[in-house]
C-alpha cells in the first residue's frame, strides 16, 4: 500500500493530489488543509469523479490533523500563500517560512521515513530550509521547480516550433526564480536535433524569457500563482519515487561540491527513486551556464542568508 500526503487543499495541492488520484499513483492520497472542511469537500469531490475517470485512489481529506497523515511514503507541501501580480517569489519568505518549517516538522512526527518534497515558494530556499531545521539525510527532500520549469521550457520550445511538447527535450537549471533559472537551450532538442539548428538565436532567446517568467506572466494573468502546471509537476516528481523510475527530472536538491556549490538547494538534474534522490547528475556546462550557474548560486544563497533574519533558522 502506498501513500502520499499534500499539505495544503489549495489550488497547487489540490491539482496534486487530483492528478495523483487520476494517475493512481499511489493507493492513497491524504490532503490537509488548516481551513476547516476545505480538503475533506475537495477529498469527497475528487472521489466523485472516480467513477467517470476511472481511478482506484482512495482520496482523504483532513483539517489540521496530522494523524491521518502517519505512514506516508511521500508528502509534498504546498502550504503557505501565493504571490499577487508585481511581486517575486522571494517577497513569500517572511510569511511562508515559518508555515513550511512547522509543517515540515508536524509531518515528520507522523512519518519519520517520508521523502518530502517541496512545491511552496520561494522554492529552493524553503527546500533548504526543510533540510536543515528537520536535520534529514539530502536523499530525502527535494524540491520540485525545475521538473516545472523545464515543463514550460518545453511547452515554449514545442510552440516555437509547431510542434507537440512530448516530441521536445529540454532542461531548465538553476534557481525557480524570475531571473535566477536557467534554460539550457544549448542542450534542448526536437526528435534528436539540436534545436539551436532550427531556430533562430532571436526565437531562442524568446523562448528563454517567456520560460524564465513563466511563473510571472501567469501570476499576472490569473491575479494569483499558476496552479495546473506546478501542481502536475509535483505529482510527476512524486510518482518518479514511488513508481521507483529512476527517471532524470532537475529538482532543486542540496549540493555538497556539485557544480562547485556546497550547503545549496538549487535546480540540477537528478535521478529519481524510491530513495528520493538517488544521484545527482553533472552536466558538463560551458563557460556562459557556468557563469549563469554561479549567479543563479549566489543569489539564492542570499534569499537562504534572509531564513535567518526571519527567524526561521
Ligand atoms: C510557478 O512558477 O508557477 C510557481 O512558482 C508559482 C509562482 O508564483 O510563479
Amino acid at each position: 500500500m502506498s501513500k502520499v500526503t499534500v499539505v495544503g487543499a489549495g489550488n497547487v495541492g489540490a491539482t496534486c493530489a487530483n492528478v495523483l488520484a487520476f494517475n493512481e499513483v499511489a493507493d492513497e492520497v491524504v490532503m490537509l488543509d488548516v481551513k476547516e472542511g476545505v480538503s475533506e469537500g475537495k477529498a469527497m469531490d475528487m472521489m466523485q469523479t472516480a467513477q467517470l475517470l476511472g481511478f482506484d485512489t482512495t482520496i482523504v481529506g483532513c483539517t489540521n490533523d496530522y494523524a491521518q497523515t502517519a505512514n506516508s511514503d511521500v508528502v509534498v507541501i504546498t502550504s503557505g500563500i501565493p504571490r499577487k501580480p508585481g511581486m517575486t517569489r522571494e517577497e513569500l519568505i517572511g510569511v511562508n517560512a515559518g508555515i513550511v518549517k512547522s509543517v515540515a516538522e508536524n509531518l515528520l512526527k507522523y512519518s519519520p521515513n517520508a521523502i518530502i518534497v517541496v512545491i511552496s515558494n520561494p522554492m529552493d530556499t524553503m527546500t533548504y530550509l526543510a533540510l536543515k531545521s528537520l536535520g534529514l539525510p539530502k536523499n530525502r527532500v527535494i524540491g520540485m521547480g525545475g521538473a516545472l520549469d523545464s515543463s514550460r521550457f518545453k511547452y515554449f520550445l514545442s510552440q516555437a516550433l509547431g510542434c507537440n511538447a512530448n516530441e521536445v527535450e529540454g532542461m531548465v537549471i538553476g534557481g525557480h526564480g524570475d531571473t535566477t533559472m536557467i534554460p539550457l537551450a544549448r542542450l534542448a532538442t526536437y526528435k534528436g536535433q539540436p534545436v539551436s539548428t532550427l531556430l533562430s538565436e532571436e526565437k531562442l532567446n524568446e523562448v528563454v524569457a517567456s520560460t524564465m517568467v513563466g511563473g510571472a506572466t501567469l501570476t499576472k494573468l490569473l491575479g494569483t500563482s499558476a496552479w495546473y502546471a506546478p501542481g502536475a509537476a509535483g505529482a510527476y516528481v512524486v510518482e518518479s519515487i514511488i513508481h521507483n523510475q529512476k527517471k532524470m527530472v532537475p529538482c532543486s536538491v542540496m549540493l555538497e561540491g556539485e557544480y562547485g556549490e556546497s550547503d545549496l538547494c538549487i535546480g540540477v538534474p537528478v535521478i529519481l527513486g524510491k530513495n528520493g534522490i538517488e544521484k545527482i547528475v553533472e552536466l558538463e556546462l560551458n563557460a556562459d551556464e557556468k557563469a549563469k550557474f554561479a549567479a543563479s548560486a549566489a543569489a539564492v544563497h542570499k534569499t537562504n542568508a534572509a531564513l535567518k533574519e526571519v527567524g526561521a533558522l
